[in-house]
């Protein structure tokens, strides 16, 4: 059997998930959420912008000192200052990471920077040399890649990984790309970078065009390595690519991405509801993989075909992200199986007639109601018996 590629998953919740309005986390939370990605088995951990404040250099510091089993990484802009304080802020880990970019496309260089392309890529090997001075592992990401011009990007990423650079990061980040696009993009790179080879291909996606998770797995398939994606698919504006759904895509179409990540899927869902929690930032129902609908059926046609076999409407089992099981949701599109189920879960054993009067005041019920409780059900039932 051919040997499956592994994937490294690069978590950034507490980074550019942090960056989200309203889901800044402090040193406690932050900690808390490390030990569930750790328990997760994330390949890195990116806990932070350490120069940002030093609330943040303090958290990146306590992460990197607590966490075992997985790299952790601080932000850093190409600039001296930056990465001397996320290397002081990363050093105590057991695999510290500077991730350090500088933007690329000539909007930004223009806008933003003031600056030339030629001073930029001059400025990033320097700045990855003196990174690489301090440490081994140095992850160079050139911010707005998918709006930057592919040439340019080629010989940026070839001369930084001649400076040392062990891991370079094509991020998309403006949520601006498409699936074929991405793929052409990262294909193009694996093809006209000579010293590819001697470096990871990671990849960063938002998802302001709902677009971060398909761009991730387009990537997969031209060969990037590293993942990048936050718990939820929290981060800036309209999020990151979320890494429950991510894994679970690669775990579920196997026949699609021979490959696999670490990632101990059962602690997707814990890790959606602490983020939750942590954050304030709710998990909309019907959130692939971890919302509240994403196990539950109404309808009686699917209710009748779950209970007769998982599988007709269940692509991933429940248990496998840590969901304690199905709901079969009683509504007014609930059939007769769901609605006989629920009452001998409940304890009530109704003869044929009983049922079927007891099944029409249900429907009655359910057109004014959007979802019945047991306790509804348990009132229809005793009232029933009450009047026979
Ligand atoms: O979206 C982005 O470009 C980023 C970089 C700093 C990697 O978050
Ligand atoms: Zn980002």
């Amino acid at each position: 059997m051919m040997e499956r590629k592994h994937l490294m998953v690069f978590d950034t919740t507490l980074r550019d998930g942090e960056q989200s309005p309203g889901c800044s986390m402090n040193l406690r939370e932050k900690l808390e959420v490390a030990r569930q990605l750790e328990k997760l088995n994330v390949d890195v951990i990116e806990a932070g912008f350490a120069i940002a404040s030093p609330g943040d250099f303090e958290a990146v510091r306590a992460v990197a000192e607590t966490i075992r089993n997985a790299r952790v990484a601080s932000l850093a802009r190409a600039v001296p200052q930056d990465i001397d304080r996320a290397y002081e802020a990363v050093r105590a880990a057991e695999a510290p990471r500077i991730h350090t970019f500088i933007a690329t496309s000539d909007i930004h260089i223009e806008y933003k920077l003031k600056s030339t392309r030629e001073q930029v890529l001059e400025r990033a090997v320097a700045m990855v040399k003196y990174a690489k001075s301090l440490l081994s592992d140095v992850q160079f990401s050139a911010e707005d890649a998918t709006r930057s011009q592919p040439e340019y990007l080629y010989e940026i990423f070839e001369a930084v990984i001649q400076a040392g650079a062990t891991v370079i990061n094509v991020p998309d980040t403006v949520g601006y790309t498409t699936p074929d696009e991405y793929y052409q993009l990262i294909d193009g790179i694996r093809r006209n970078v000579p010293s590819i080879d001697k470096a990871t291909i990671a990849v960063h996606c938002h998802n302001d065009l709902g677009m971060a998770v398909a761009n991730t797995l387009a990537a997969v398939k031209a060969g990037a390595t590293q993942l990048e994606c936050t718990i939820n698919g929290i981060g800036e504006r309209a999020g990151n690519a979320a890494m429950e759904e991510i894994v679970m895509a690669i775990n579920t179409r196997q026949d699609q991405f021979p490959a696999k990540t670490r990632i101990e899927t059962t602690q997707l869902y814990p890790a959606s509801r602490l983020v939750s929690q942590v954050t304030g930032m709710k998990v909309q129902r019907n959130k692939a993989v971890v919302g509240e609908n994403a196990f539950a059926h109404e309808s009686g046609i699917h209710q009748h075909g779950v209970l007769a076999n998982k599988s007709t409407y269940e692509i991933m089992t429940p248990e496998s992200v840590g969901v304690a099981t199905n709901q079969l949701v009683l509504g007014k599109h609930s059939g007769r199986h769901a609605f006989e189920d629920r009452l001998k879960d409940l304890g009530y054993r109704l003869e044929k007639q009983s049922l079927d009067s007891v099944f029409e005041e249900f429907k009655v019920l359910a057109d004014k109601k959007k979802v019945i409780y047991d306790r509804d059900l348990e009132a229809l039932v005793q009232e029933k018996t009450m009047r026979m």
